[in-house]
């Protein structure tokens, strides 16, 4: 990012995960340690910038994977040290908040609320000001909204991630070929544990042969009903939430929020009811360098000067940490 501005971003999707059916810990830091060099090099050689040119670096210091955030933070602390710059450690959520202020034609005003859909989170967040860390309204008891559509992918043979499999099938399906719980347990609670397990019963209750023949006949329809549901709850409690709370300004963020079928319904429920809605482009839905950059750059600009941010080098990795 020069000036506020992206220059580059590099991702590099781990294809091995697949073979597993889902994220192996100890194979994801490996590939971490494998593609972070290569990565690095290729977004300044593509922004036109020299490692001299840095002012500062920002990392991922949680939540996620204690191996692969160790490989980003101890990378990211010999950069820093070498280099003499600051190091800026970044909340992964406040990152994919962030990623709705990539877009600096047209960005949320506070207070807004925003909805993070994940592989590991589902929290539903009043942003009130951008000095004070959001407000959490509600967050799931169980699964996340990303990780429940992995699982019922597995269950339905589909590769992973699961969630564009889904989406993908899911536009020749019926979404009302099957009704799939549509829980919310409290508030602006989640749980998405009992759709998961609803699949699996479902599934169940078929003969091996006839699973087979069903599925044949209905992956599409399976898929398009559990969307629909899984749709259904982040849109009901998004809209509630803005209702309750007068929040004109929307954002829906996270890997699940590059769901298309989501995208629309939210965008036309948005313009139903005099909201705005603001969406990250694809490309920075599922986890990406530029909205770690995008929330460490408005941190800095906030504080006004490059020495009052940075972490010391002694920042340490937190696979829990806390955004709220
Ligand atoms: O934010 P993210 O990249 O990683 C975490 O922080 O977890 O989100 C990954 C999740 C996965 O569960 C994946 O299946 C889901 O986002 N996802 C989608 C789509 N693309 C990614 N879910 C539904 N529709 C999609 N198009
Ligand atoms: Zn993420």
């Amino acid at each position: 990012m020069v000036d506020g501005r992206l220059r580059s971003s590099v991702t590099n999707a781990q294809a091995e995960h697949a073979d597993f059916g889902g994220i192996v810990p100890e194979v994801a830091s490996r590939a971490h340690q494998r593609l972070i060099v290569p990565a690095v090099h290729q977004a300044l050689s593509e922004a036109g910038v020299q490692h001299a040119d840095l002012d500062a670096l920002a990392v991922t210091r949680g939540p996620g994977l204690s191996g692969a955030l160790l490989v980003g933070l101890s990378f990211a602390k010999a950069l820093a040290f070498g280099l003499g710059c600051p190091l800026v450690g970044v909340n992964h959520l406040e990152g994919h908040l962030a990623s709705v202020f990539l877009d600096e034609e047209d960005v949320p005003a506070y207070p807004f609320l925003c909805l993070i859909a994940s592989g590991g989170h589902t929290q539903l967040l009043l942003a009130e000001a951008e000095d004070r860390p959001p407000r959490m309204l509600g967050q799931t008891r169980d699964d996340a909204a990303g990780e429940a559509l992995d699982k019922v992918a597995q269950f339905l043979e589909l590769g992973y991630p699961g969630g564009p499999e889904v989406e993908h099938l899911a536009e020749r399906g019926d979404p009302a070929f099957h009704a799939f719980p549509r829980s919310r347990p409290g508030a602006y609670d989640f749980s998405f544990s009992g759709l998961k397990t609803s699949v699996l019963y479902y599934l169940k209750s078929f003969s091996e042969a006839e699973r087979a023949r069903h599925l044949d006949q209905h992956r599409a329809d399976l898929c398009a009903s559990v969307q629909e549901a899984v749709v259904d709850v982040l849109i009901d409690a998004l809209f509630e939430a803005a209702a309750e709370t007068g929040a004109r300004d929307l954002a829906l963020v996270g890997g699940v929020s590059a769901n298309r079928h989501l995208r629309q319904r939210a965008a036309r429920h948005a313009t139903d009811t005099g909201r705005r809605l603001f969406l990250p482009k694809m490309e920075y839905c599922t986890d990406n360098a530029a909205m770690i950059c995008a929330a460490a750059h408005r941190r800095l600009q906030h504080a006004g000067s490059l020495d009052a941010v940075p972490d010391s080098l002694t920042l340490d990795a937190d696979p829990g940490l806390a955004l709220a």
